[in-house]
């Protein structure tokens, strides 16, 4: 995994700047630090800026680790019992500009406006009643590994989390498609748009399909668009033989890794699928908390369903 530990001097000249520009806003929501953040994001330290340009120009791993900003856990806290945000500004607010300075390094934020109020920055923590949900919110049943919004040709290139608190040592999982060997006729099936993808239940209101390859790009370094959970099951044969093989080898190749507070993840979401393992959470103000962005390389290709150039709420 490519993982970078921030040093004592980095941090040093991370927290002022991370500092002074959550001082100069309300809110990382707000289109004029979200019109800036690439900008702020210059002067994060060099070797961070080289790694996450590193990691997103010659994709050496599905996923990226940088650890080291410390999380001041009495200031952030209690877990959000919800993803809404409250109109005041956020006590996890510099945590929030540290996300999403690094994520202006990969591309740009844009978010969903039928999806948790269309926030750029969601709080993932679990809610009460939502135990059993196939969703960031649930707990007690697994979130299957999957690509994010894989119906939608407008995901995100990129998923970042930025781990707040995981006392329970809860599990993020993923499994990288260069790290799974497959069989060159099954590849050229996976290549062919024989799949139906349906919105996942993070899209309620959506229903329409739409039929894709699952592999696509350079076939000896393929990129991957997989969700299991929200697709139809192939009509010929051999498709149904191929995404099952695949299946497998995915399951056979997931890892795990358990973020500590202050980590932030990458996730390649044309190079690896993610998840999360079940838990029990207590929704006392300590459970697991993850901030979420969503990143992508291009915003021109999602124009005709965004009101302005610069906007980042996919309508
Ligand atoms: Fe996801």
């Amino acid at each position: 995994m490519h993982r970078l530990e921030l040093t004592d001097e980095e941090v040093e000249a991370v927290l002022p700047l991370v500092k002074e520009v959550a001082s100069r806003y309300g809110s990382v929501e707000e289109d004029d630090f979200l019109d800036s953040a690439s900008t702020y994001a210059q002067e994060l330290p060099r070797r961070l800026r080289l790694f996450l340009n590193a990691f997103r120009l010659t994709e050496p791993s599905g996923v990226c680790v940088i650890s080291g900003y410390p999380v001041d856990d009495s200031k952030i806290g209690k877990t959000p019992t919800h993803w809404r945000k409250g109109p005041v500004s956020s006590s996890s607010m510099e945590e929030e500009v540290f996300l999403n300075l690094c994520g202006a390094l990969l591309g740009d934020v844009i978010a969903w406006s039928h999806q948790r109020g269309g926030l750029i920055c969601q709080d993932i923590v679990p809610i009460e009643g939502h135990q059993d949900e196939m969703l960031g919110t649930g707990s007690e049943r697994e979130l299957v590994w999957h690509t994010e919004d894989a119906r939608y040709p407008y995901r995100g290139d990129y998923i970042g989390l930025m781990c707040l608190r995981n006392l329970d040592a809860v599990p993020t999982t993923f499994a990288s498609i260069d790290e799974i060997q497959l069989d060159p006729d099954q590849v050229d099936v996976l290549f062919e748009p024989h799949f139906v993808f349906h919105p996942d239940p993070s899209h309620p209101t959506d229903s329409e399909g739409e039929t894709a390859p699952v592999l696509f790009g350079d076939p000896r370094s393929p990129y991957v668009r997989f969700d299991p959970y929200s697709m139809d099951r192939p009509e010929t044969e051999k498709a149904r033989s191929a995404i099952d093989n695949l299946i497998r080898a995915i399951d056979a190749n997931l890892r795990s890794v358990t973020l500590l507070p202050g980590q932030c993840l990458f996730i390649d979401n044309y190079k690896a699928v993610h998840g999360r393992s079940s838990f029990k959470a207590r929704f006392d103000g300590t459970d697991r908390w993850l901030k979420r962005i969503n990143i992508t390389r291009d915003l021109r290709k999602s124009r005709g369903v965004r009101q302005a150039p610069a906007s980042r709420v996919i309508l």
